[in-house]
């Protein structure tokens, strides 16, 4: 069935064929993109996701298409024409259209990309038994905190841990954990929470940081650090964050089974907690600066 499509201004479905094929986006990975959650077709931590989009574009020096109000407009109208109560906004703004050249004019104009789409998110049973994960080499590109196209690396993790009978990738380089191919990745060791930290080899994922901040509220002690790869096989707890599948605790890394091979209850804890934010969005406010 078509989704209804938002392209460069106009509301259409997914059946028609809007991208040229000398866009940006297709023929160099020159584009950013962001998948936003719905719930009773109202929008799950957009202001995040909004100011996500806008470093991403600034950084690759994309021009934005539009303030936040206009973005929050195309999402409304967006859900409004929307059959599906719970779904996803894929977003994605290529830098736009112009004959194949590595060096791209300066007067180029963006081309924005909104569809939404009915996605079943994890119930009660899945949240409770959580995933198995595998561990691959890191072999992305180097700006891993742009949340940009470039997905071979992240599709290839993925593709290697679905061949293994396991729902997720955890990517490892120099002996470190990085993060997963498309989630956070979170250990609980001693009562405590260790995550990567915020620089270019993780993605700052909006999920993320809202469990950051429940936990410190929760007075969980956190500690934003590389996770070396011993200790990912002594392990209380483990979980994975993103907006598809919110709070997700890794039952199994690489067959080994993690803490009590239960859902671990600091987990738990954060998982109920995040819930609530969603569903209380969008009137939640950040409790941490980004
Ligand atoms: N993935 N890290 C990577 C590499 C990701 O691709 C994602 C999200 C995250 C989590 O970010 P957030 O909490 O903002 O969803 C972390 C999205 C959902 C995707 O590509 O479909």
């Amino acid at each position: 069935m078509a989704d209804i499509l938002y392209f460069n201004g106009r509301f259409t479905t997914t059946d028609e064929r809007v991208l040229g094929v000398e866009d940006r986006g297709f023929q160099f990975g020159d584009a950013i993109y962001d998948v936003i959650k719905f719930l009773e077709r109202r929008p799950v931590l957009l202001a995040d996701h909004y100011r996500r989009m806008e470093r991403a574009l600034r950084e690759l020096e994309i021009r934005s298409p539009w303030t936040e109000s206009e973005f929050e407009r195309v999402v409304q109208q967006l859900l409004e024409r929307t059959v599906a109560a719970d779904g996803i906004v894929y977003v994605q703004i290529s830098r736009g259209e112009a004959p194949r050249a590595h060096f791209w004019p300066e007067s180029i104009s963006p081309t924005v990309v909104a569809y939404s789409r009915v996605f079943v998110f994890p119930d009660a049973a899945k949240k409770e038994r959580g995933i198995r994960v595998i561990t691959v080499p890191d072999e992305r590109w180097k700006r891993c905190d742009i949340k940009s196209v470039n997905l071979l690396g992240n599709a290839f993790a993925k593709k290697r841990a679905q061949r293994a009978g396991a729902d997720e990738a955890i990517l490892m380089a120099d002996g470190f954990v990085r993060e997963a191919a498309s989630s956070n990745f979170f250990a609980i060791k001693n009562g405590g929470i260790v995550t990567h930290p915020l620089d270019p080899h993780v993605l700052p994922g909006v999920v993320r940081d809202r469990v950051i901040g429940l936990a410190l509220r929760a007075r969980i002690r956190v500690d934003e650090r590389p996770l070396r790869e011993a200790e990912l096989f002594d392990l209380d707890e483990a979980f994975i964050t993103s907006t598809t599948q919110g709070v997700m605790p890794v039952a199994e890394i690489d067959g080994r089974v993690i803490g009590n091979s239960r859902r671990g209850t600091i987990t738990e804890a954060l998982q109920v907690t995040f819930d609530e934010v969603e569903r209380s969005s969008p009137q939640a406010e950040p409790m941490r600066a980004q």
